[in-house]
């Protein structure tokens, strides 16, 4: 049996801000338990529902240093889902409303957490093979092993993975600060290091001292060795590329799954989606106050409303978007621009489009469900998830190509009758906004077409499967 301890910032349902919740939460559910144990570690915040902390057991509580502190470590444990999860505790660091607030909080937040999660696998009675880490919070895991813990006897031959789920997130600051946060010497912050631009950082020192380096898409592997998709890390990604692969992300088919989901106005699957798929956009149209229209074009977002996600492109050209024969849902928090922006087409044409500004697992899953196709026009994507759903639901996503949406959305091609959605290449509004019309075109007047396209877009399959034997391949190679 091999043993990995996945180490996060978050996981489903505990807590989630974004698709890395969703990974470290599901992931672990589709690996071959006769190989592998997976089990879960993060942090335990206040804001996790009540519903789970109380039923999370308390184990043990230790105090550690972090440089010329000395802090308390809560370690509990919660199986959910026949997964072992670990928390760690600590209210000085883990309260507040959100997991993240002001990045030089959250530095030392994680550098925290880093040390205490290393600090505390001894005390589990599970001694893991391999560490497996995700993004910039947990950075530091990897060069707090090789600086001081691999030492000690109990951690010896512990190897470790990081996985970039996002690289534009580093956790960046001042070196002397993070010097007297984490307590590691002078000789840590040169460039090979953890010295990036003058500044600690803390992604960068994952990257170098990791064994294995993984991304959450082939294409996004590629795309980060490019100084356009780098974000300054690029010679460090090409440096690194021999250790460096990208594995594309699932989703969890038993939660995200039409036939079951007790979100949705009417239940459907391959077979049945022609006759019921239609209820759920009169449910929602109906719902959000929309012209109720089973027939009317209707487009989805659900989304982090930010730059990565292309709504510069959007805001160019929302107008045209929101021509008569369409209806524009969106479900998403964020920029404050975007988040006023979408408000004020929903003001404009109030019969056509509907801004929901909000946070809901059950919102998003009824737009999944209701829409006949999903926008995603990513400045750069490192998986995405938000296409698998609609895949999985139906609902026909339009795409840029970049990253996993370049690997998951198979352009439609009207010669040959294939392809699961819609792409376009450059990052240009009017090359989005004409994809857009043409996707429209083949739904009002080749409905046959189109149903065939969704019906290719549900048999795709994107759930956990394919991509936990690739890291169950990783797990045995090193
Ligand atoms: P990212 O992690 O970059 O935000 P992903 O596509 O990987 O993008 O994952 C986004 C996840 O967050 C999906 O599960 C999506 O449904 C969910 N999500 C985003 N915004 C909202 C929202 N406002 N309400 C509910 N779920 C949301
Ligand atoms: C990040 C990326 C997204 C990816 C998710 C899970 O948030 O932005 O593309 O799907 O992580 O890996």
């Amino acid at each position: 049996m091999k043993n990995v301890l996945f180490i996060a910032s978050e996981a489903v349902p505990f807590i989630k801000t974004g698709g890395l919740a969703d990974v470290v939460g599901s992931l672990p559910k589709y690996f071959n338990k006769d190989e592998f144990d997976v089990r879960v570690m993060i942090p335990k915040y206040t804001c996790i529902p009540w519903e789970y902390r109380k039923d999370m057991v308390y184990k043990t509580h230790f105090y550690i240093d972090l440089a010329w502190r000395s802090q308390y470590v809560g370690v509990f444990e919660l199986q959910y889902n026949g997964i072992t999860f670990y928390f760690i505790d600590n209210e000085f660091y883990f309260s507040g409303p959100k997991p993240y607030s002001w990045i030089h909080e959250d530095i030392e937040k994680f550098a925290f957490f880093s040390k205490a999660a290393l600090s505390a696998i001894p005390v589990l009675g599970f001694k893991p093979d391999i560490i497996h880490c995700h993004d910039w919070q947990t950075g530091l895991i990897p060069v707090y092993l090789k600086e001081r813990f691999s030492q000690g006897e109990f951690y010896q031959g512990i190897k470790s993975i990081i996985t970039i789920h996002n690289l534009k997130f580093q956790g960046i600051w001042d070196i002397k600060k993070v010097k007297d946060i984490t307590g590691l010497p002078d000789s840590y912050f040169t460039p090979d290091k953890l010295e990036a631009y003058n500044d600690a950082n803390y992604l960068k020192g994952g990257i170098v001292y990791a064994d294995r380096v993984t991304t959450v898409s082939a294409t996004y592997a590629e795309e980060i060795k490019t100084p356009f998709y780098g974000e300054h890390l690029d010679g460090l990604m090409n440096a690194r590329a021999n250790c460096l692969s990208g594995i594309v992300n699932g989703i969890d088919y038993d939660v995200y799954n039409p036939e079951t989901d007790k979100s949705l106005a009417a239940n459907y699957n391959q077979v049945t989606f022609r006759k019921e798929k239609w209820k759920n956009k009169v449910a929602l149209q109906k719902e959000l106050g929309l012209t109720e229209d089973k027939g009317k074009f209707m487009i989805g977002i659900v989304s982090r409303l930010t730059d990565q996600k292309g709504f510069d492109l959007v805001a160019y050209v929302m107008d045209q978007i929101c021509a008569e024969d369409v209806q524009l849902v969106v479900l998403g928090t964020g920029d404050e621009k975007y988040e006023n922006m979408f408000r004020h087409y929903e003001w404009k044409y109030n019969d056509r489009v509907s801004a929901n500004i909000y946070y809901s697992e059950d919102m998003s899953h009824k737009v999944y469900a209701a829409c006949d196709a999903f926008l995603m026009p990513s400045l750069f994507e490192p998986c995405g998830l938000s296409q698998l759903m609609s895949l999985r639901y139906g609902t026909v996503p339009i795409v840029r190509e970049t990253g996993g949406l370049k690997d998951t959305v198979e352009p439609y091609n009207e010669y040959e009758s294939t392809g699961t959605g819609f792409s376009f290449a450059n990052y240009n509004a009017h090359e989005m906004l004409g994809i857009i019309n043409y996707a429209k075109s083949v739904y009002y007047n080749h409905k046959r077409e189109w149903n065939k396209i969704v019906d290719r877009g549900m048999k795709a399959d994107f759930s956990w499967d394919n991509s936990a034997r690739k890291y169950e391949e990783l797990y045995r190679e090193l």
